[in-house]
C-alpha cells in the first residue's frame, strides 16, 4: 500500500534502473537533466525527485513541489526535426490525460498547450527545454509536474491532485511506469503520427472562450482550431483569426 511517503528508487523500475536518477530534494530536475543531457547522457534517462526547492514553471513561473507530488524530466533524442519538437510535448500531455483516464478513471482533459485539467482544475503541467545542433535536435528535456499525493489547492485553488479526486493516495511509481511505457512506445513514430488529431480529441481548449497571455500582449476570443504546428488558432471579436505559437491559455 503506497502512501504519500512512498519514494520512486530506481530499483523500482526493472528493465531502466541505470536511467532512473532519484533525488530526495533537488533544485530542479531540469537543471540535473540538462547536465547530463550536456554530457552525453542516452535517451530516455529519467531524474526524479521527492521534492524540488526551486520548481520551475512555463513563462517562468514557480511551480510548487512538495512531498507526494511526482516531479521527473525525461531527457530525450528523438529522431525529429527542430521544427517537429512540439509534438513530443503534445504527446506527452496526450499520453498522460489517457493514462489518467484508463487506468484511474479520472476525466482528465488537455489544454493547450500542454496542460492537464480534470473537472476545470489543473493536475499537471509541462516544461521543456531543447538543445539543438543546426537541423537536428540534440536534447528535449520534458520536465512533468503532477500533482498526485500532494494538495496543492493551498497554493493554487485552481489545482487539483489524484489524492483530491480519487480521496486516496496511488502509487507514483505504478503512474510513472504506465506513463513511460505508454510514451516511449509512441514516441518511435511521432514524426508520423497524427498527434495532433489525437491530441484534439481530449481537449477542453477548443469552442471556448479563451484568454492567452503572453509576456507582451493579451489576447482574446474563440480558440477554434489547433493547427498541424502545434498553434492555437483564435477568432477574435474583430473578425481575424490570430496564430499564436506560446502563451497561458485561460478559460473565460
Ligand atoms: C507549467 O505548467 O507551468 C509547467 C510545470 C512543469 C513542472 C515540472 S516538475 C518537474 C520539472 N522540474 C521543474 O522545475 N519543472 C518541471
Amino acid at each position: 500500500m503506497s502512501d504519500i511517503h512512498d519514494t520512486v528508487f530506481p530499483g523500482d523500475f526493472p528493465g531502466r534502473e541505470d536511467k532512473i536518477k532519484y533525488f530526495k530534494e533537488i533544485s530542479s530536475t531540469m537543471d540535473v537533466a540538462r547536465e547530463l543531457a550536456q554530457t552525453g547522457c542516452p535517451h530516455s534517462t529519467v531524474v526524479i525527485a521527492d521534492r524540488q526547492v526551486k520548481g520551475r514553471g512555463r513563462l517562468k513561473r514557480t511551480w510548487v513541489s512538495e512531498k507526494g507530488g511526482l516531479y521527473f524530466t525525461l531527457v530525450l533524442r528523438p529522431q525529429l526535426s527542430p521544427l517537429e519538437s512540439y509534438k513530443v510535448n503534445f504527446l506527452a500531455s496526450l499520453v498522460l490525460a489517457k493514462t489518467l483516464r484508463q487506468k484511474y478513471s479520472i476525466n482528465a482533459g488537455v489544454k493547450w498547450p500542454n496542460d492537464i485539467l480534470v473537472g476545470g482544475k489543473k493536475i499537471s503541467g509541462i516544461l521543456s527545454e531543447m538543445e539543438t545542433q543546426t537541423d537536428r535536435i540534440d536534447y528535449i528535456n520534458l520536465g512533468m509536474g503532477i500533482n498526485v499525493n500532494n494538495d496543492p489547492s493551498g497554493v493554487e485553488p485552481k489545482a487539483t491532485s489524484v489524492k483530491k479526486i480519487l480521496n486516496r493516495n496511488v502509487s507514483r511509481k505504478d503512474l510513472l511506469t504506465d506513463f513511460l511505457n505508454e510514451f516511449e512506445a509512441r514516441l518511435c513514430t511521432v514524426a508520423t503520427d497524427d498527434v495532433i488529431f489525437q491530441w484534439k480529441q481530449h481537449t477542453v481548449t477548443l469552442n471556448q472562450k479563451v484568454r492567452i497571455v503572453t509576456h507582451h500582449e493579451v489576447s482574446e476570443g474563440i480558440a477554434i482550431d489547433v493547427d498541424q504546428n502545434g498553434a492555437l488558432l483564435l477568432a477574435q471579436s474583430d473578425g481575424l483569426v490570430k496564430t499564436i505559437l506560446y502563451g497561458d491559455c485561460f478559460l473565460v
